[in-house]
């Protein structure tokens, strides 16, 4: 074995990717979550599991059983509107919960953090474009500020404590395993919605762009990022490319070969209008950059829920 990693949040979409990137990768993998949006489906059965919240004291336990020599930590409050309802929720997820985990790392001597960051929300609305990690950070929702905020801490733990770590700023991330029932991951929204034959839902005019970046893409991220000697910073993980969400509806047509049309709706406050991210930092640094391009994305998004759809 390479070493043990908690990875919080890994019974959801992302964190369970990045689970079976380290299992295959020979790392001894403990999972943490509270499965309020996470699913035991995502679950690998190589990994053992706790179902506990990031915030609870129980999670002292988990770290003094496991003493883990890394920690990726995914779990969190990620929904934007709910952010806006519940600001006082979602700080208490993404910004206490981090410090939680942070104060157990530095009691548990954790060799590095990887962090999920979002490009898509700590930047706001972009000065230019493709935004890269210089680009002033004016989140305009609870979600953009909480997930933004965690980042200090971990340069204040690096700071203070010498603690290592890795912010990955995500893009809008897709793939199988999404959850189509949440609010982000309009790929899974518009493929679960074709396949129960219903008219699916464009905020606005659907010309507000996106950068879309496929899932197994961002857990080779994670790896890459746990096994880099590279110096603790933030990192874009995304495409640099913009797609609308019209031109990712015509996509998404094409594919699936479904001849139904979109239904506008008013636009939602606190998503910004256009975003992609420059990634020149993270194929320097830690060697990464997007393989799968977003037609073949799409695909093999469209084949797992065909595939879900069956065994149901
Ligand atoms: N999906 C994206 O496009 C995207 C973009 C940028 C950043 N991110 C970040 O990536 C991470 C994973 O997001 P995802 O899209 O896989 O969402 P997800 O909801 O599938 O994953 C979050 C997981 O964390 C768990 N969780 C939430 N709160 C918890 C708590 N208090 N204690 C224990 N477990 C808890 C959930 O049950 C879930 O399994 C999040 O930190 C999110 O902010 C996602």
């Amino acid at each position: 074995m390479k070493g043990k990693v908690i990875v919080t949040g890994g019974a959801g979409f992302i964190g369970s990717h990045i689970v079976d990137a380290l299992i295959d990768n020979e790392y001894d993998v403990v999972v943490v979550d509270n499965l309020v949006t996470g699913s035991k489906d995502n679950l690998n059965a190589k990994a053992r599991f706790y179902q506990v919240d990031i915030t609870h004291e129980r999670m002292a336990k988990v770290f003094e059983k496991e003493k883990p020599d890394f920690v990726v930590h995914h779990a969190a409050q990620i929904n934007v509107r709910q952010s806006l309802a519940q600001p006082v929720y979602d700080a208490i997820q993404n910004i206490i919960g981090t410090i939680e985990i942070l104060e157990l790392c530095r009691d548990y001597k954790v060799k590095k953090m990887i962090y999920a960051g979002s490009g898509g929300a700590c930047y706001g609305e972009p000065q230019y474009l493709p935004c890269d990690e210089k680009h002033p950070a004016n989140p305009v929702s609870h979600y953009g500020v909480s997930k933004y905020s965690a980042e200090h801490y971990l340069f204040l733990y690096k700071h203070l404590y010498d603690m290592d770590y890795i912010v990955l700023r995500y893009s809008n991330v897709y793939g199988p395993r999404q959850d189509p029932k949440g609010e982000a991951g309009v790929i899974s929204i518009f493929l679960d919605k074709i396949k129960n034959n219903e008219r699916p839902h464009i905020f606005g005019d659907g010309n507000q762009t996106r950068d879309y970046v496929f899932v197994k893409d961002v857990a080779r991220a994670n790896l890459l990022a746990l096994e880099n000697q590279t110096q603790s910073r933030a990192f874009n993980i995304g495409t640099g490319k913009e797609t609308s969400v019209n031109q990712l509806f015509e996509m998404i047509k094409q594919s699936t070969g479904t001849d139904l049309s979109a239904a506008h709706i008013a636009a939602v406050p606190g998503e910004v209008r256009r975003i992609s991210l420059k990634c020149d930092l993270a194929k320097q640094e830690l060697g990464w950059g997007p393989e799968i391009g977003i037609e073949d994305g799409i695909r093999m998004t469209s084949e797992w829920f065909i595939k879900k759809q069956d065994n149901d």
